[in-house]
C-alpha cells in the first residue's frame, strides 16, 4: 500500500511514508497516564484528564497539523548537519523511515547519512510515565561524533488556561534542574502537589528549559538555534515557556549501536511532604527518584516492555477469530478491540479531533463503549458503571457528561438528553451477561454524587426506565428533550443567535417534540430490564416492564411508521421528521436500525421493508448515510443537523456509529450477506487501498465518512474516539459471528454470508475457553450445536461448571 501496511504477525501497523494524508496516530498508556503520538512523533501527554492535567503542550490545528511533540534531533558534530529521525520537525529526506504503531507503543525512526536512529515510545503498566528508548547505529565505515537533543514543551497543567491566559502564564512557569533531571513545577508553590519530570540516561552535556533560549528568536522547531550551534545554554525558565531539552554526545565506531533512555513523567507528593527541606520551596524529589532510577536502567525498560506486550496478548486472547475475511480477522483480533480500549479510557475527550478541553466522559458514550470493552477488563467496566450511575439524577435523568478527575456531573452541559438514562440499562446488562456478577445490582450508588442518597444500582435502572414513562408526548412517544442519540437533532432549540450551543439552548418547553428513536431504545432497554428483574425474582415487575414495552411497540406501529420505513421524530409543531411527506430528510438511518435491532417489526414485515428502504435510499459503497435527502438549508425547528453542509456529519454524512445498528438489524432478519457487506464497507482495513480518499488511519474507525452529497464522498474524519468502535465490535462478534454472552450462558448464533464455508473462534467466557468451530453445510441460518461432542438443545452453551476450563463447541449451519 502507498503509506504503509499491516504487520499482522507483530500486531503493528507500519507506516513507511511520513507524509500521510492526515496524522496517523496511536495512544500510549491505557490506565492513568496517556499520550497521543502521531507517525511523526507529534502529540502530547496528560495524566487522567486531558484538560486539567496536561503534561505537555500541544497546539491544535497547527501547520503542519501535528507539529509539536516528542522530538529528538541528531547532529553530526563533524559537519554540523542536524535532522530528526521522526522526520518532523526538520523534514529531511530521510531513508528507510518507518513508524510502527503497536499496542500501547510506537517505534519511529529512519536513516540519514549512514546513521540509523529509532525511538520506542511507551508507557509501562502501572506507572505514570513514558519511556523513549532511542537506539542509534552508525552504519558508516568510519567513526561518528553525534549529538542527541531531546525536546518537549511543558503545558502549565490546565490546557484551556494554558492556551488562553497569557497575561498570567508568561510569568508563572517554574522549573528545577537536578542531576540532569528537569522538573517542571509551575504552580507547585501554591495549590498543586504534582510536578512533571524529564530525565535522561546519558551523560548530559547541557540542558535548556526556556523555549526561547533553545529555539531562538523567530525560529521554529525545525531549526532550533541551540541544535544548529551544537550546544545548549543551560537556561532556567522563569515564566514564558518552560521546556525540557537534554544534550547527550555519542561517539560511535563503525556498526556500533548505543542507546539513550528518556523518561517523561508525572508525579504527586503527599501534601505534607511537598518540599524538601520542608520549610523550603524546593520540590521534594525523594519520592520520585527511585522511579526515575528504575526506568533509566535498560533491563527494567526491557521487562516493562515485555510486560506490556504480554498484557495485550492476554487482553486480545479473550476473543480471537479465524474467518474467510482477512479484514474481519484483523479488526476483531487486534485493532477494533484495541480501539475499544481507547474509547473506554478517553471517551470523547482527547484525540486529534477532540482537543481534550471540551468534553469529559459522556454518559451515553461511556455506556455504549462498554459493549466493546467489558469482555477485556470486566472489573474496570464495573467501576465505570458505578461512576456513571453516581452522576445520575434522582429523576432518573443523567448529566450528559462528567469530568474524569472529579467524577462530577458537568453543569455546563447539564441534563435532559432524554435517551441518556436508557444507556445505563444497556451497559449494565452487557456487564451482567459477560460476567454473571449479579452483586453489582446491590451496590449502593448515590444520585448526583450526593452523600446519603445511595440506593442499590438496581433502583437506578428502574428510574432510568421510569424517566421515559414520565415524559411521554402527544402521541405517547417519548419526548426528545435536548436531543436523543443524534445530538444534532435539536427539536426544542430554535436557535437563531450565532454562538449559542445547539446542545444546551432550549427555547421551547419540550412538551411536544417526540423521538421514535427513544421509543426503540426504550423497547430494547425495557426488555433487558425485564430480563434482569425476572432473574432477580421480581416477576410482577418484569411483567409490568414488558407490558410497557408492548404498549410502546404498539405506539411505534401506530405513530412511528411511515409506510416504507420508520419515522424519525415529531417536531415542536407536531410535524413529522423523517417522513416521505418531508421535503428533505425523508428517511433516517437511526430508527430503521434501532427499531429492528430492538425487535420492532420482526413479526409483521415492517423490519424487512424498513431495511429494504435503507438499502435503496441510504446505502452507498462507502457506508450507510444518516439521512436523505440532505438538508440544503438551515431549519430553525431542526437545529444543528441542518447547520452542516450536505454530506457531512449528522447532515447526511455516513455516521459509522449507527451503521452497525443496521448490520445487527440485518442479522435479525437473517440476512448475513447484507450484514457483512455493510460491515465491510466501513471496515478501515478494507479501505486501506483507498487511503488517499479515506485519509484517516486504516487501522481504526472514524466517526464519519463524507456522504454522497459531499464533494469529498468517501473521506473519513474524526478517527479513534467514537461509539463506532464498540458498536462495530459488538455487531461483528456478537451478531454476525453470533458469539453472544447472555444471562444464561454463551449463545452462539451466527448469521454469516452464504459464501462462507465456516469460521473458527476462541472466546474466553466466565473462566473457561470456548473453542468454537462453525461449519456451513447449507445456505441458511439453521443451527445445530454440539458441546464437547454432545448435541445441545438450542443455542445457549451453559457457563462452565466448577473446574471446567476448556469447552469445545461445534456448530453446523444449514
Ligand atoms: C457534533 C456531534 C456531537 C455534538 C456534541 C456536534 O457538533 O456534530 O457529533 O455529538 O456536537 O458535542
Ligand atoms: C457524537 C457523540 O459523542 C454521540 O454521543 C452522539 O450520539 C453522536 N455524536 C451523534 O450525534
Amino acid at each position: 500500500m502507498k503509506y504503509g501496511h499491516f504487520d499482522d504477525e507483530k500486531r503493528e501497523y507500519v507506516i513507511t511514508q511520513p507524509d500521510t494524508p492526515l496524522p496517523w496516530i496511536n495512544y500510549l498508556g491505557c490506565q492513568s497516564y496517556f499520550g497521543i503520538i502521531s507517525n511523526t512523533a507529534g502529540g502530547y501527554s496528560f495524566y487522567r484528564d486531558a484538560r486539567l492535567r496536561r503534561v505537555t503542550r500541544y497546539r491544535y490545528n497547527n501547520v503542519p497539523y501535528d507539529l509539536g511533540g516528542r522530538y529528538i534531533y541528531l547532529r553530526d558534530d563533524e559537519s554540523g548537519e542536524f535532522w530528526s529521525p521522526s522526520w518532523q520537525p526538520t523534514r529531511h529526506n530521510v531513508e528507510d523511515y518507518t513508524c510502527r504503531h503497536g499496542l500501547g507503543y510506537t517505534v519511529i525512526g529512519s536513516r540519514y547519512n549512514g546513521i540509523e536512529a529509532r525511538s520506542n515510545y511507551f508507557v509501562p503498566l502501572d506507572e505514570d510515565l513514558e519511556i523513549w528508548r532511542l537506539t542509534v547505529t552508525n552504519q558508516r565505515s568510519h567513526p561518528a561524533s553525534l549529538s542527541v537533543f531531546s525536546s518537549i514543551e511543558f503545558c502549565l497543567w490546565d490546557a484551556n488556561d494554558d492556551a488562553t491566559n497569557f497575561q498570567r502564564n508568561f510569568s508563572v512557569g517554574q522549573v528545577e534542574i537536578e542531576d540532569g533531571v528537569i522538573y517542571h513545577k509551575t504552580e507547585y508553590r501554591e495549590r498543586r502537589n504534582h510536578f512533571a519530570y524529564f530525565a535522561c540516561s546519558g551523560h548530559t552535556e547541557g540542558f535548556d528549559t526556556q523555549r526561547e533560549a533553545f529555539v531562538g528568536p523567530y525560529r521554529g522547531w525545525d531549526k532550533p538555534v541551540a541544535v544548529e550551534r551544537g550546544r545548549l545554554s543551560n537556561s532556567v525558565a522563569h515564566g514564558w515557556a518552560p521546556i525540557g531539552v537534554h544534550h547527550v554526545k555519542l561517539e560511535l565506531g563503525p556498526q556500533e549501536t548505543q542507546e539513550v533512555i528518556f523518561l517523561l513523567g508525572y508525579h504527586e507528593n503527599p501534601q505534607e511532604q511537598k518540599f524538601d527541606p520542608p520549610d523550603s520551596q524546593t520540590v521534594n524529589k525523594k519520592t520520585v527518584k527511585p522511579i526515575i532510577a528504575k526506568y533509566l536502567d535498560p533491563a527494567n525498560v526491557d521487562s516493562a516492555f515485555d510486560r506490556l506486550r504480554r498484557y495485550w496478548d492476554g487482553l486480545l486472547a479473550v476473543c480471537q477469530v479465524e474467518t474467510p475475511d482477512l479484514h474481519t480477522n484483523r479488526m476483531v483480533n487486534v485493532w477494533n478491540a484495541y480501539q475499544c480500549m481507547a474509547t473506554f479510557n478517553l471517551s470523547r475527550s482527547a484525540s486529534f479531533y477532540e482537543s481534550g478541553i471540551g468534553r469529559g466522559l459522556g454518559f451515553r458514550d461511556s455506556n455504549q463503549d462498554l459493549l466493546g470493552f467489558v469482555q477485556m477488563v470486566p472489573v474496570r467496566a464495573r467501576g465505570r458503571i458505578l461512576d456513571l450511575a453516581a452522576t445520575q439524577l434522582p429523576t432518573g435523568g443523567a448529566y450528559h457528561q462528567y469530568q474524569p478527575l472529579t467524577k462530577r456531573g458537568n453543569n455546563d452541559v447539564g441534563s435532559n438528553f432524554n435517551d441518556d438514562p436508557h444507556w445505563l440499562i444497556i451497559g449494565v446488562s452487557a456487564y451482567l451477561k459477560e460476567t454473571g456478577d449479579w452483586s453489582i445490582l446491590d451496590e449502593p450508588v448515590p444520585y448526583d454524587n450526593a452523600p446519603g442518597s445511595e440506593q442499590p444500582l438496581y433502583e437506578h435502572l428502574r428510574r432510568s426506565f421510569q424517566y421515559t414513562l414520565d415524559r411521554l408526548g402527544p402521541h405517547g412517544l417519548p419526548l426528545i428533550g435536548r436531543a436523543d442519540w443524534n445530538d444534532c437533532l435539536n427539536l426544542n432549540c430554535f436557535s437563531d443567535t450565532p454562538g449559542q450551543s445547539f446542545q444546551t439552548t432550549t427555547n421551547k418547553d419540550g412538551k411536544v417534540a417526540e423521538s421514535v428513536f427513544i421509543a426503540a431504545l426504550f423497547v430494547l432497554a425495557g426488555r433487558e430490564l425485564a430480563g434482569i428483574a425476572r432473574r432477580r425474582g421480581r416477576i410482577d415487575e418484569a411483567q409490568r416492564y414488558l407490558a410497557e414495552v408492548a404498549k410502546m411497540e404498539d405506539t411505534v406501529r401506530k405513530y412511528g411508521w411511515d409506510g416504507e420505513w420508520f419515522l424519525r421524530a415529531y417536531d415542536d409543531f407536531g410535524r413529522k421528521v423523517g417522513s416521505n411527506e418531508c421535503a428533505e430528510g425523508k428517511i433516517f438511518i437511526e430508527t430503521q436500525g434501532f427499531c429492528v435491532l430492538a425487535g420492532i417489526g420482526l413479526d409483521d414485515g415492517r423490519a424487512e421493508t424498513a431495511l429494504q428502504s435503507v438499502s435503496k435510499h441510504l446505502a452507498t459503497e462507502h457506508g450507510i448515510i444518516l439521512q436523505q435527502p440532505a438538508y440544503s438549508k438551515y431549519y430553525l425547528e431542526l437545529g444543528e443537523i441542518s447547520s452542516y453542509p450536505p454530506g457531512y456529519k449528522e447532515n447526511a454524512g455516513i455516521f459509522c456509529h449507527n451503521n452497525p445498528w443496521v448490520m445487527i438489524a440485518e442479522t435479525r432478519v437473517g440476512n448475513g450477506d447484507r450484514a457483512h457487506d455493510y460491515y465491510a464497507r466501513i471496515n478501515p482495513s478494507a479501505r486501506e487501498p483507498i487511503s488517499d480518499l479515506h485519509r484517516c488511519e486504516p487501522y481504526v474507525y472514524a466517526q464519519m465518512i463524507a456522504g454522497r452529497d459531499a464533494p469529498t464522498h468517501g473521506e473519513a474524519k474524526n478517527s479513534w474516539l467514537t461509539g463506532t468502535a464498540a458498536w462495530n465490535y459488538y455487531a461483528i462478534t456478537q451478531w454476525i459471528l453470533g458469539i453472544r454472552p447472555s444471562f444464561e450462558g454463551l449463545e452462539i448464533r451466527p448469521v454469516v454470508p452464504k459464501g462462507w464455508r465456516g469460521f473458527k473462534a476462541t472466546r474466553m467466557f466466565r473462566g473457561a475457553t470456548y473453542h468454537i468451530t462453525v461449519t456451513r453445510v447449507g445456505e441458511g441460518n439453521q443451527l445445530a450445536l454440539r458441546v464437547n461432542g454432545v448435541p445441545l438443545e438450542g443455542a445457549v452453551v451453559p457457563p462452565p461448571v466448577e473446574g471446567q476450563r476448556e469447552i469445545t463447541v461445534n456448530v453446523t449451519l444449514k
